[in-house]
């Protein structure tokens, strides 16, 4: 391999490891100026040496591409995509290039953001549905879709034979608040927007599918393929034909007879769209006569009969009250705005990130001013630009501190990086609550219940200094968290408990070395295959591995120097979490003993529980038997209850469960 093929295949990891970070919400570890070098860094090597290009990477994909989860599906009618104007003359620029039949009308319709699915019904009833994949091959989510309450399983008037019908797929905003304070209060990752909660959701596998019900999807239908066969010759119709049939349509569409009524419909919705309680980010315009449509025919991917015109982000004017820095989980410093509350994209703002002290300083964005802000798909506001005609000379210029805001360490600003950092990482606190909570994530070691709240009461407690901390807490160091109960704290006790035996990669992620997510931690643990080794290696040998180079490898090789983390992995040693790739029985308590479970369990999935007894020395089965020595009867046991009883084996409960595996 040479250098460059190298130096790409590490710029991959690093970006696919960053834009995780980013998108997912959680701390970015680089202000985005440094990942965009990346990304420029990359497409320029892509460029010489296209031959190390990766053509499925995360930038270039165009769409989805449909997983290896899920039976693929040909779309015998392709499932396009829109070409997309941004101001009413593109729009106007648009039909014009179209040969329309004379007096034809538009149909508007609110473009949703969500995820475009076909539905097939067969004689009335419901019998496969599909993702958009890449337009041709799609993902067959049948199953998950029967788990749809908005989907209907029946048609109205059941028409006979084949139906196709298209739309989307989304979560509303009510639903998508819900989903997210309960994944807060779990300690799991939000969803960034409503989009990706939809698509997440709909894409579960089978074992998750109980999430699918549980979180609420909607859908709108919006194309019946094949529609003058029944009888509609337009859009307008196919929408009532529909409806009418029981199949969910968006109120907000109007048939227009020109377009006038179009640009009046683009202009009264840019603001009412807030009220729908679902996100839509512009207007679909269809030409309404849909038997001139095979005529005027479609581009490689976009039909020409019909165009998204996309609303500009809103924007609003507000104040700055005053600017904060909020410490991330690898010390480095954001500075966030301080806003006067102000609605913005149907959603009330009290705060904005500004990135960093460089962009701070180019904006010349000074405590006090009025500013602009808007929001980019949905996530956290940014600021555009000052109002410099209403300064009163009162706003104060921003400096950043020399101290750190929640330590007091000296702040560090290392050549080459724009980020100022607290260089602090053993005791800073601000850094071990956001530590604390990436350690919990589910790619960690997926402790539930440990989330944002309880990192924060558990760093302000003053009750842990390093993450390995938590897990000498007591029953009663939990229970003396505020609102934390007997019950949750013993939960707690028994997830931290079965985290201990996670395999070694979930550690390697949680230990939150800089730059190495969870695929990178595969890396390390396939290639050492344990902590000593990878302990003991040298920034070469670790550069060496194919996708990680150098920079990833000198994150590492610090990581194992800094006496605080040594320390840190001697106590998580201690405890019998996993050193090395092969497992490992901590004790032998439950040797021999044969436990099949039934039901839910709370505080862990039945996996978890299994690889607990396992660690253990115990087996688990599948079916009841004169073999059995206990079934574990959960939430909703099933006949395995009912056989364990008949057969006179041992029934125990969760907490008699947990009472057995915590040693
Ligand atoms: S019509 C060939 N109508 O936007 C016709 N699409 O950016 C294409 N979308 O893939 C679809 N709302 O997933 C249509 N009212 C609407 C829509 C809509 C959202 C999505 C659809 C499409 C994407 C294109």
């Amino acid at each position: 391999m040479d250098i460059f093929e190298s130096r790409m295949n590490e710029l991959y990891r690093l970006i696919e490891y960053h834009a995780g970070l980013y998108y997912d919400k959680d701390s970015p570890e680089i202000p985005d100026s440094e990942y965009d070098a990346l990304v420029r860094e990359l497409s320029e090597l892509e460029r010489d040496y296209p031959q190390y290009a990766r053509k499925d990477f995360l930038t270039h994909k165009v769409g989805g591409s449909p997983s290896e989860l899920f039976a693929k599906v040909e779309h015998e009618v392709p499932m396009l995509s829109l070409d997309n104007v941004f101001t009413p003359d593109e729009l106007v620029n648009f039909f014009e290039r179209v040969d329309l039949p004379e007096g034809s009308g538009f149909v508007c319709e609110m473009k949703i953001d969500g995820l475009a699915v076909s539905l097939v019904y067969e004689d009335g009833v419901f019998v496969r549905g599909a993702t958009r994949g890449n337009g041709h091959t799609g993902e067959d989510v049948t199953a998950n879709l029967m788990l749809v309450d908005a989907v209907p399983k029946r048609l109205k008037g059941a028409p006979s034979g084949r139906v196709e019908v298209r739309g989307e797929v989304l979560m509303s905003l009510e639903r998508f608040n819900a989903v997210n304070a309960l994944r807060e209060s779990r300690g799991e990752k939000l969803f960034a927007n409503p989009r990706n909660a939809a698509a997440g959701t709909l894409r579960q596998s089978e074992k998750n599918n109980h999430v699918i019900a549980e979180r609420g999807l909607d859908v709108f239908l919006y194309y019946l393929v094949d529609a003058e066969s029944f009888g509609v010759m337009t859009q307008g119709d196919a929408l009532v034909w529909l409806s009418e049939h029981g199949l969910p349509v968006q109120s907000a569409y109007r048939v227009c007879e020109n377009l006038d009524g179009v640009k009046e419909f683009i202009s009264r919705w840019q603001n009412e769209r807030y009220t729908l309680g679902y996100v839509t980010d512009g207007v679909v315009v269809k030409l309404n006569d849909l038997t001139a449509w095979p005529e005027i025919g479609n581009t490689s991917h976009a039909p020409r009969w019909a165009v998204a015109y996309k609303y500009p982000p809103e924007e609003a004017r507000t104040r700055i009250r005053d600017i904060i820095i909020s410490v991330g989980r690898t010390g480095v410093l954001t500075p966030v705005a301080v806003l006067e509350p102000v609605r913005l994209a149907g959603t009330q703002v009290s705060r904005a990130g500004l990135h960093n002290a460089d962009e701070i300083a180019r904006k010349d964005i000074r405590i006090g001013d009025i500013v602009r802000i808007r929001k980019a798909a949905e996530i956290i506001p940014e600021v555009i630009a000052v109002d410099v005609s209403v300064r009163e000379g009162t706003e104060r210029v921003f400096t950043m501190p020399e101290r750190c805001p929640a330590c007091g360490s000296e702040i560090v600003r290392l050549p080459g990086e724009s980020a100022f950092r607290c260089p602090n990482r053993s005791s800073c606190l601000a850094q071990l609550k956001e530590s604390l909570k990436y350690f919990a994530s589910r790619d960690g070691m997926n402790i539930k219940g440990i989330g944002k709240k309880l990192a924060e009461k558990l760093t302000a407690s003053g009750k842990i200094h390093a993450l390995s901390d938590i897990y000498t807490l007591s029953l009663n160091d939990w229970m003396s968290l505020d609102k934390i109960g007997e019950i949750s704290a013993r939960n707690i006790l028994a997830e931290l408990e079965a985290s201990k035996s996670r395999p070694l990669v979930s550690l390697i992620t949680a230990l939150g070395i800089k730059d190495v997510g969870k695929n990178t931690a595969a890396l390390l643990v396939e290639h050492f295959g344990s902590v000593e080794a990878m302990k003991s290696a040298g920034e070469e040998e670790i550069s060496a591995i194919e996708g990680v180079g150098p920079v990833i490898a000198r994150s590492v090789h610090e990581f194992f120097r800094n006496d605080a983390n040594l320390k840190m992995i001697e106590d998580f040693r201690a405890m019998g979490f996993m050193m090395g790739t092969k497992s490992q029985a901590v004790s032998n308590a439950l040797e021999g003993k044969v436990f099949v479970f039934t039901g839910g369990l709370e505080a862990m999935t039945r996996e978890e529980a299994g690889e607990k007894v396992k660690a253990l020395g115990g087996k688990i089965s599948g079916s009841v038997s004169a073999r059995t020595d206990y079934v574990v009867a959960g939430d909703k046991p099933g006949s395995k209850l009912r056989k364990a009883e008949a057969l006179g084996v041992r029934v125990i409960d969760e907490q008699e469960f947990l009472s057995m595996i915590i040693t």
